[in-house]
């Protein structure tokens, strides 16, 4: 398939806020921490808006408020000031309505439950999933590569498999949002890549709205429809990078011009963050 050629250094701004089918919108959000070495800008005036269906990728030095900014739309964080909604409404409506999953980079499972177990706990814990959109928990793991698992325990699994419990987990209520604080952080190169591809088939199967913090440029660039490069002290938006790169995509892509392109882009503008 021919793409399109893309120049990252040239194009224009992207205009994400036309958009009204929004899963996310962060107005003017800032979050400041006060300890006792003084006031810590977390987040500084973030403008963000994330489409339903969409997968952004978060980018930044360590610092730069990838983590509170995820904690923010999960309602975990209240923001200091600022609106964050979520599908239109409040985070903490979406989060009691079980809109969302979370992922993070540990995948802290309960050591004495099996898999199923696991995978099934968000059920039972707060009442379950309304409205019955209870996943089918043998699909799930089929969905992330570890059918016939069901009755194995958390130590009998690998960190990539543990991952996958937990993201089939996070995936049980169907949520509609999924955010992802570097869920595979902790995972040789051959697994993350594998997972990458198995996520991305995970999001184009059930339409999820993705959030997915990393450390990886290269995790950044193969995942995100978007990149959001963010710099530290403040935390604030350095730049929202549009990811035109065809789909399905494969992780042999990373060799193509295009990738090499929007890598390189990246690299330069982390360097300034
Ligand atoms: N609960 C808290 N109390 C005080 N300061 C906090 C708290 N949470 C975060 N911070 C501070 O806010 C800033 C942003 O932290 P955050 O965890 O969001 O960064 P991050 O981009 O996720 O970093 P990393 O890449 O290392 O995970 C840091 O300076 C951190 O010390
Ligand atoms: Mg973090």
């Amino acid at each position: 398939m021919a793409l399109a050629a893309f120049d990252y250094e040239t194009r224009e701004p992207t205009a994400m806020e036309g958009h009204s089918e929004a899963a996310v919108e962060l107005t003017q959000v800032s979050v400041r921490f006060t300890t006792e070495r003084g006031t810590i800008t977390a987040l500084d005036g973030i403008d963000l808006t994330v489409r339903k269906g969409g997968f952004l990728t978060l980018l930044g030095p360590s610092g730069c408020g990838k983590s509170t900014l995820l904690r923010v739309v999960a309602d975990i964080t209240k923001p200091t000031s600022g609106s964050a909604r979520v599908l239109g409404g409040a985070p903490s409506a979406a989060r009691s309505r079980r809109d969302i999953g979370f992922v993070f980079q540990d995948a802290a499972l309960l050591p004495w439950r099996t898999v199923l177990e696991n995978v099934t706990l968000p059920l039972e814990v707060g009442g379950g999933a309304p409205g019955g959109r209870a996943r089918n928990p043998h699909e799930l793991l089929e969905l992330v590569g570890l059918a016939g698992w069901e009755k194995a325990f958390p130590h009998e699994l690998s960190g990539g498999m543990r991952q996958r419990v937990s993201i089939a987990r996070a995936l049980i209520s169907s949520p509609k949002l999924l955010f992802m604080d570097e869920p595979f952080g902790a995972l040789d190169e051959i697994t993350r890549d594998r997972l990458n591809e198995e996520l991305l088939a995970v999001w184009e199967r059930t339409g999820t709205t993705i959030l997915f913090v990393t450390h990886s440029i290269y995790e950044a660039a193969f995942l995100g429809q978007e990149v959001l490069l963010l710099a530290a002290r403040p935390g604030r938006v350095k730049e929202l990078v549009p990811v035109n790169l065809p789909s399905p995509r494969k992780i042999a892509m990373r060799e193509t011009p295009e990738f090499v392109s929007l890598v390189s882009h990246l690299r330069r503008v982390l360097e300034t963050c």
